[in-house]
């Protein structure tokens, strides 16, 4: 495991901009995986300035988000969708056919988990995976817990994980309470991960990863450290906990 310590969220993002250029320029048809949230915003602000400065294009590039809140319209501002359009798909050349978001309202979520798997083995597999990271450990929502699901999978979100990430509704209420999520052999099976977080409340688990010598499905980051090929980003403040 690569470990990058930034000084601050600016040079994180900036340091995981310039790894995204060197891949997508390295193989135009690429297949990422892609988060959401407020660690990640920073690197799409940075490529979509790249794109307009003619530095990257995305029009071969061909992306599956890692998860989607259950009953949220692609309209709805909350959804995962709607954060990925807005920050960063509305502002990019990439095609419309060659996106993929977990479908929040699928008729039968079973059926669309199973899909959503076929169609990244149908791809060739992820290249490359972003991951943030969740307060309490968690990756995509596979959730800390007695066991962890290796599939595309329904679910059910951590009460603490609710509460963190209400902060994007009107109101705690608001929050699903059950999402779809890639599972775990999913993420492990990309061909490359980038981990990022920064901000103190990540300190714990970062701290966890980093010194702790087991996997264990009570922390689901600690599985990155089975994979060969994971760069994990972090600033000062997610590595220090200051
Ligand atoms: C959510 C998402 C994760 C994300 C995590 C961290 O729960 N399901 O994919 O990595 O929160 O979010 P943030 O970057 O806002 O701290």
């Amino acid at each position: 495991m690569k470990l990058i310590i930034s000084k601050d969220y600016d040079e994180m993002s900036e340091l995981a901009c310039r790894m995204y250029i060197d891949e997508i320029n390295k193989n135009p048809e690429i297949v990422l995986g892609l988060a959401t949230g407020s660690t990640p915003k920073g690197l799409y602000k940075r490529l979509i300035a790249e794109y307009k400065n003619n530095n990257i294009d995305f029009s071969k590039v061909v992306t599956f988000n890692l998860d989607e809140y259950i009953g949220l319209s692609e309209e709805d501002e909350s959804s995962y969708r709607c954060f990925m359009n807005e920050n960063l798909f509305n502002h990019i050349n990439i095609k419309s056919e060659n996106i993929n978001i977990p479908n929040g309202k699928a008729t039968d979520l079973e059926k669309f988990c199973e899909d959503y798997d076929r169609r990244i083995e149908e791809s060739g597999g992820i290249d490359l995976m972003l991951l943030g990271l969740g307060e309490d450990g968690h990756i995509a929502f596979n959730e800390p817990g007695e066991y962890l699901n290796t599939c595309t999978n329904i679910a059910n979100l951590a009460q603490s994980t609710i509460e963190v990430n209400s902060r994007f509704f009107e109101s705690i209420d608001d929050v699903p309470k059950t999402a779809i999520t890639m599972g775990m052999a999913g993420i492990l099976k990309s061909k490359k991960i980038i981990l990022m977080a920064n901000g103190v409340n990540k300190h714990k688990p970062i701290n966890a990863l980093l010194n702790e010598k087991r996997v264990t499905t009570k922390l689901p980051v600690s599985f990155l450290r089975i994979h060969p090929n994971v760069t994990v980003i972090v600033d000062e403040k997610a590595y220090r906990g200051r």
